[in-house]
């Protein structure tokens, strides 16, 4: 069923550290498929926010000499900020410790005691703090190293309150069922083979050895442990529990809403396992996507302060500018699957694809349009030789793919195919050689009818590409003649939209970057930290 209105969500992230480009890779990617919906006409709803809560946390606050609120409160505006930089368009951006999400998570532990779907335990297992999750024998293995990060577990022994997690496995068994539902197909079979198949253990939802968390009003020495809390983030963000019916019901009741959690592969045991049994513990509708995106490497491995290979996001935006960066994290590292940051490829695909390919296009079209017909975008004929009768064809067809790939989130695959297109358009200015019928008066319609081909191609990719150049699209409808408010995507398809517009000549769409340099600068950036 082709659904009218999305919700999408990317993980909140902890408060614990710094933002480094791996953050900006989700949401950057969550970002360019809520504004494409949007650009498309749906309504969707998009967010991101914080998680606040945890041990680690607690202890970071202690060793700035901050109390914890404090720490948040400067930690998630860090997150805010990074986001404007990068053009982030989420509708919200929901904290842990707000008011409307403390009263979601008290409220939901009342209802699980109340339904007896938790009860009080102890606990003994193998915990990890870093990834402040407990572990079993197996799972740790013979040298205790937590199967999350690999660092050294340790025994802990507490009294907590436990999730029954095998009254829901039916409803999981149902939510598998969906090929759809948890994407990668690999990441949905390690559920089932790693944690479901070996039998699932009770969820600890509670903890007493730290206080940094949304208290439990039924029993004060315990909090939410932080996995129960965070997760409720998709939920209380839109006003479950009263707080904003409307927009609950929109969002979230309503079938017609898809309901896409996009999370790295780090934490998809939690939200493919028991976020699903949480909801119908709450009588709430499933998601009807989760998508597991693969994570960004380094060389020497995962990114890390201790190794210094953590790359901001802040210095490549200030030196490349936003568009630049937003388009390398879309394109560079297939969506679903993991990848490497290299500064090498950081600046060949730069160049390569924003520089080469679209930019040039760019630039030749319009000096050819001034040149050969006083800057006037002659009027479109179709079908009139077989190179544009291909390329009217592949037009048609690039938009097609394009909207098949980003409503299956295959976000990347989505931009291949436009940087495809405009490739193909500079592959058949090579082809026709308008610089030699421009001095032939008899090749004047044939010239004519090249021009306006590929202004229309420029048109077409500058639209797919806008929400990914959210800066620079505007530019190449300026290059082109076209106001901002006639470059609505209902007209992607008229081919006419370009009849005797004037050109305008602006400057490259983007520098040529000089690699050698620019390898040098983003090293210098990995070797400060
Ligand atoms: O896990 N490459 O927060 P977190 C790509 N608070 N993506 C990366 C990445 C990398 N190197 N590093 C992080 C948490 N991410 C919890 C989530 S949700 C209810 C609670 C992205 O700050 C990726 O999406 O550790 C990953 O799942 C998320 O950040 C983890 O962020």
């Amino acid at each position: 069923m082709n659904k009218k209105r999305f919700y999408i969500t990317t993980p909140i992230y902890y408060t614990s550290g710094e933002p480094h480009i791996g953050h900006a890779y989700c949401t950057t990617l969550c970002d360019v498929f809520a504004r494409s919906k949007r650009m498309r006409g749906y309504e969707c709803f998009f967010l991101t926010g914080a998680d606040e809560h945890g041990q680690k946390i607690e202890q970071n606050a202690e060793s700035e000499g901050k109390d914890p609120q404090t720490y948040v409160n400067e930690k998630a505006l860090i997150f805010k900020h990074l986001w404007e930089a990068l053009k982030i368009s989420n509708n919200d951006f929901i904290r842990t410790t707000e008011e409307r999400h403390i009263k979601v998570v008290q409220d939901t532990f009342t209802k699980f005691l109340n339904n007896d779907d938790i009860y009080l335990g102890s606990y003994k297992g193998w915990y990890c703090k870093y990834c402040e999750s407990f572990w079993t024998d197996t799972q740790v293995g013979e040298n205790r190293l937590c199967p999350d990060c690999g660092r050294e577990a340790i025994q802990n022994e507490e009294e907590a309150y436990f999730f029954k997690t095998k009254k829901y496995l039916n409803v999981l068994e149902k939510f598998y069922e969906n090929p759809k539902s948890i994407t990668p197909v690999s990441r949905k079979n390690e559920m089932i083979n790693t944690f479901i198949k070996p039998g699932l253990e009770d969820l600890c939802v509670s903890r007493t050895s730290f206080k940094w968390g949304v208290p439990i009003k039924e029993n004060e020495k315990h909090v939410a442990y932080v996995w129960l809390d965070a997760l409720l983030n998709y939920i209380s963000a839109l006003g479950y529990d009263s707080s904003n019916e409307e927009l609950f019901k929109k969002y979230w009741e309503d079938e017609n809403t898809e309901i896409i959690h996009v999370i790295g592969a780090d934490i998809t045991r939690f939200h493919a396992i028991y976020w699903p049994e949480f909801l119908s513990a709450l009588n709430l509708r499933l998601p009807d996507r989760i998508f597991v995106h693969g994570l960004l490497m380094m060389k020497d491995g995962k990114m890390s302060k201790s190794k210094g290979n953590v790359v901001s996001p802040y210095p490549l935006i200030d030196r490349y500018g936003v568009d630049a960066l937003r388009y390398y994290l879309v394109r560079e590292v297939v969506f679903g699957s993991n990848g490497q940051f290299t500064p090498e490829q950081f600046i060949e695909r730069i160049n390569a694809d924003l520089v080469n390919n679209l930019g040039n296009l760019l630039s030749r079209t319009v000096s050819m349009i001034a040149k050969y017909n006083n800057g006037i975008i002659p009027e479109f004929v179709e079908k009139t030789t077989v190179f544009n009768t291909e390329l009217e064809n592949l037009v048609i067809n690039t938009v097609k793919q394009y909207e098949e790939y980003i409503d299956d989130l295959k976000i990347t695959e989505a931009y291949i195919e436009v940087l495809n297109l405009t490739g193909r358009a500079n592959k058949y200015i090579e082809d026709t050689k308008p610089w030699i019928l421009a001095k032939d008066e008899i090749k004047k319609e044939e010239l004519n009818q090249i021009l306006t081909h590929l202004a229309y191609i420029l048109f077409v990719a500058g639209k797919l590409l806008e929400p990914v150049l959210v800066t620079k699209a505007s530019e190449i409808y300026a290059q082109l003649g076209l106001k901002e408010e006639e470059t609505s995507y209902k007209n992607i398809l008229n081919v006419s939209l370009l009849n005797n517009r004037i050109v305008k000549k602006g400057d490259a769409l983007f520098p040529r970057l000089d690699s050698k340099v620019e390898v040098e600068y983003i090293k210098s950036l990995m070797n400060n930290k």
